[in-house]
Order: C-alpha cells, then structure tokens, then sequence
C-alpha cells in the first residue's frame, strides 16, 4: 500500500496540473468549446455541479453535438468523463443522451457517474412546472416584484432535487438505483409526502405510486449500473498516481445559488467554490481556473440584466450569435458586455486566465459599449448587487470603444485581428485584472486563438 504522506503530496502535486473551465457570465459563454478543446491535456473531465439544465455545444469538424448531463470531454475516447456527487442527475434523460450520443457514434466507454449523485425523479420534474406556474398566476407584469415573477427554470426539476438532497432520508442517490429495498424504502417515504403536499397543488389529478416508480428506477439503474462508481476514489486514486482532470463548471457565475442575483438563479454552486463539495477532491492545489466568458452579455429566463437591449442592437447580437438556448430552444436576452458582474465573477472564481468567446459576433458594430459601473440611489458603484431587487433597480455606465468592421470568424493569430478588437481584448484584461489566453472566434475547435504558453 502508498505511503499517505506520498500519496498525499502525489495528490497535490497533480492537482497542481489540473485546470477548471468556469462560466463567468448567466450561462452559455461556450464552456462546451473550451472544455473539448482543453481535454486533451488531462486524464479526463469532472462535473461538479448542475444537471441536465446545462447545454453545451461542441462543435468538430462540422459536426455539432449537444451535452447535458455528459462532460464534455466525451469527444476524448481515451479520457474519463466523470460525473461527480454534486450533480444532480435525471436518469431518463442521461439514457436518453447517451442514446443519441451513441447513435453519433461516440464511445462513452470512460463515463462514470458517482454514486452519491441525487436523483431527479419524476416528481421532482412536476414541483418545478408546478411552481413556475404558480409564481406565474401571482405575478402582475405592470407590478414590479422580484420576488413573485416565475424563475423561467428550464423545468428540468433541478431546483426540487437539490431540495430533496437536502431533506436527506428521501432523497435516492444513484447508487440506490441497484439496491433495491433501500430504493423501495425512501421512494415509499417520497411518495408519501409529495401524494400530501404536491400531488394536491398540480394541474392534473396525480397519485404518485411508489411500486411503479420503484421499478422505473430499477430497470434504469440496470442499465446505468455499469457506469456507477465511488468517484471520489476514483478522482483522488487517479491524482495519486499522476492522472490530471478538467472539472468542467455548469451555468455560469451570476446563477450562482448563493452569489448569484437571488431569486433568479439555480440551485448549485456554479463556481469553482464548488468543487471541492461537488467532488470529493480538494482544490486547495488547484493549478488553474480558466474563466469563459462571451464578447457581450446574454440571459435565458427571467431576473434582471443590466445591460439588455431589447432593440434592434440586441436583435443583431441574437442573430449573429445564434442566441437560442442549447436545452429549451428559448430566445437568449442579449445586451452589452457588463465587466461590473464579470469581475464579480472572476473574483469569485479566483481565475488565473480568461477565455474570450464568440467575439466574431462583434464585427460591424461602428460602437461598442461596455458597462463599466452601475449607478444604484444616485451613487456610483462597481459592486455587484446580490439580490434581484438591487439589480433591477441599477442603471449601467457605459465606456464607448470604437467598433470593428472586418468579419474575423477566419483569423487565427491574435496579431491579425483588427486593431480595435485587440483593443477590446486589452481593456477588458486591464479592467478585470486577467490576461485573455483564450480568443474564439466560431463554433468550431479550430476557430480559436490561444496563446503558446497557455
Ligand atoms: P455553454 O453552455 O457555456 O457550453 O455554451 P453553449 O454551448 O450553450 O452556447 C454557446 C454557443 O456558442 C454554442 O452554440 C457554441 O457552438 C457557440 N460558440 C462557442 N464559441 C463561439 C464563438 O467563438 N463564435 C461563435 N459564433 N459561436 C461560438
Ligand atoms: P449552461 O451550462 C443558461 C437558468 C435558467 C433559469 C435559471 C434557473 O448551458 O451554461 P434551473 O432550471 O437551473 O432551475 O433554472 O437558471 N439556467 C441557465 N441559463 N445556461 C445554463 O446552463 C443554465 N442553467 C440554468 O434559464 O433562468
Ligand atoms: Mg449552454
């Protein structure tokens, strides 16, 4: 057996060689991208957090696939793609994506899911669109209320699973999914309360019955069975022996449970602050955190957004970028870039590097605005505010830069692109304090610039 002191020191030492690729904006800065793009450096890719309300799209050589529950290192054959004890997971829907992944023809031989992972059961689906609709009869839209709008979740039950984590002794993890008296035993109890308190409160009489759903878990378990695996052994064994990983951050920054804009957010730990709980591994000796973050700002779902442009500048941005969200299909708000909530981000995050995407999107703009301070009671700040109320209620200050005409989806080395989208690049690395060593400028791996020492 290893020594633990050498394995321990065998344990940071790789750590210190492994990286996370973190979301600084409200989602979909094109953490898929950059994820697949870097994978290739570790033995595999770790998520931490979230569930199936990610989407992330990877595009290679044309070919475009969506993930969800699946890190998105799968396209790596020979590389592990974990699924670590802090994401939620919704079994119907990762056998569905594994189905189509392997219709694609992509091997998912080194998936691995933790055993400790929560489940999102069928009622944990119902109690999300249940809520939503609730907020949504209670909310007046001339009456401004933060706190009565309906969250616009992707009804992907997130929000119910992690709560049901929390309730403990109801909450079926994956690894009950092949023990089936445990499973039997807390679906029983699930299905006891949730018959009292949500049953009641649906659009349509429901019963939920704790036999069926006993033997819907059961089959599904039987065929996840194989993936099923202790990952936090896993992760620390592999570090020990000099195996690096790519923890991979679902949504982004500003949905954060607890950083984020409160109400509007979801319901994990969306930085790299959550790691650590959502693996089992240490990050004190992370090596480093890469933040993505896009040209400009976008949002799905409701809650305030400071920089929107609800005009024909947030139509062009929509357009170009192909904003329409990865998982509903919903048209994505778009707006300037707000380096306010970015550096809140990057400071939460503690980012050594930052990724900038979709700046292609940018091209023809005569002006490009950036917020670089809100105006909250007349004051200046540059503090991100931490509840919606807040949000809503500041006003951006923008910085004008010149914008850039030439369409540059075709550059590949930074000293080519157009001296004003250098320029872009620059303020926002003086503002936020971080270098960019990461430019993309399309969907595909190859349309990326990155520096040589990165
Ligand atoms: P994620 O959730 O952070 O992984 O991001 P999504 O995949 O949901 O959304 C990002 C979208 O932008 C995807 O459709 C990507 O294919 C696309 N994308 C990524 N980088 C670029 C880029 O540099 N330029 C353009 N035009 N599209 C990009
Ligand atoms: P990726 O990983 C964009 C948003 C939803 C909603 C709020 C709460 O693709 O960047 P939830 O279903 O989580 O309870 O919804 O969070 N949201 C995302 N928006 N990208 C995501 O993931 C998101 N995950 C959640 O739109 O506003
Ligand atoms: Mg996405």
């Amino acid at each position: 057996m290893t020594d633990p002191r050498t394995k321990r020191t065998a344990i940071r030492d790789s750590l210190s060689q492994s990286r996370a690729v973190v979301g600084l904006q409200w989602g979909d800065e094109g953490k898929g991208k950059i994820v697949d793009l870097l994978a290739c450096d570790h033995a595999g890719v770790v998520r931490y957090n979230g569930g199936a309300n990610a989407g992330h799209t990877v595009v290679v050589d044309g070919r475009r696939l969506s993930l969800h529950l699946v890190p998105s290192g799968v396209l790596h054959p020979d590389k592990l793609a974990v699924v670590g004890n802090g994401v939620v997971v919704d079994p119907a829907a990762l056998c569905e994506e594994l189905d189509s992944l392997e219709s694609a023809s992509v091997d998912c031989a080194g998936l691995r899911l933790s055993t400790a992972a929560p489940v999102v059961m069928p009622y944990h689906l119902d109690e999300d669109a249940a809520r939503e609709t609730l907020l949504a009869s209670q909310h007046a839209p001339d009456v401004h209320s933060a706190d009565r709008e309906p969250i616009g979740t992707t009804r992907r039950g997130i929000g119910p699973a992690y709560a049901e984590k929390a309730q403990r002794a109801s909450a079926v993890r994956l690894g009950d999914l092949v023990r089936p008296k445990l499973l039997r035993k807390k679906i029983e109890l699930a299905c006891e309360i949730k018959n009292r308190t949500l049953a009641p409160i649906l659009a349509e009489p429901t019963h939920y019955d704790a036999v069926a759903l006993t033997n819907w878990g059961l089959e599904i378990g039987r065929r996840l069975a194989p993936f099923i695996v202790n990952t936090t052994a896993l992760l620390n064994d592999t570090l020990a022996v000099g195996g690096t990983f790519l923890f991979e951050g679902a949504n982004g920054a500003l949905l954060d449970i607890d950083h984020g804009g409160h109400p509007f957010v979801t319901s994990s730990s969306t930085t790299s602050l959550g790691i650590g709980p959502g693996t089992g591994v240490s990050t004190r000796s992370l090596g480093t955190i890469v933040g993505v973050m896009k040209a400009y700002q976008t949002r799905v779902g409701a809650g305030p957004m400071p920089t929107e442009q609800n005009n024909s500048v947030g139509e062009r941005l929509r357009t170009r970028g192909n904003e329409f969200g990865t998982t509903t299909g919903r048209p994505r708000r778009c707006g300037w870039l707000d380096l306010v909530s970015v550096r809140h981000a990057v400071t939460l995050n503690d980012c050594d590097a930052l990724a900038l995407t979709l700046l292609d999107v940018l091209a023809g703009f005569d002006e490009l605005n950036i917020c670089v301070a809100y105006r909250l009671d007349g004051e200046e700040t540059t503090s991100f505010p931490l509840d919606a109320v807040d949000l809503s209620r500041v006003e951006p200050i923008y910085e004008t830069l010149p914008g850039f005409s030439d369409e540059i989806t075709d550059t590949r080395s930074r000293s080519q692109l157009p001296q004003h989208a250098q320029n872009y690049i620059a303020f926002i690395e003086s503002f936020v304090g971080v270098d960019v060593e990461l430019v993309s400028v399309g969907p595909d791996r190859a349309q990326t610039m990155r520096r040589t020492s990165f």
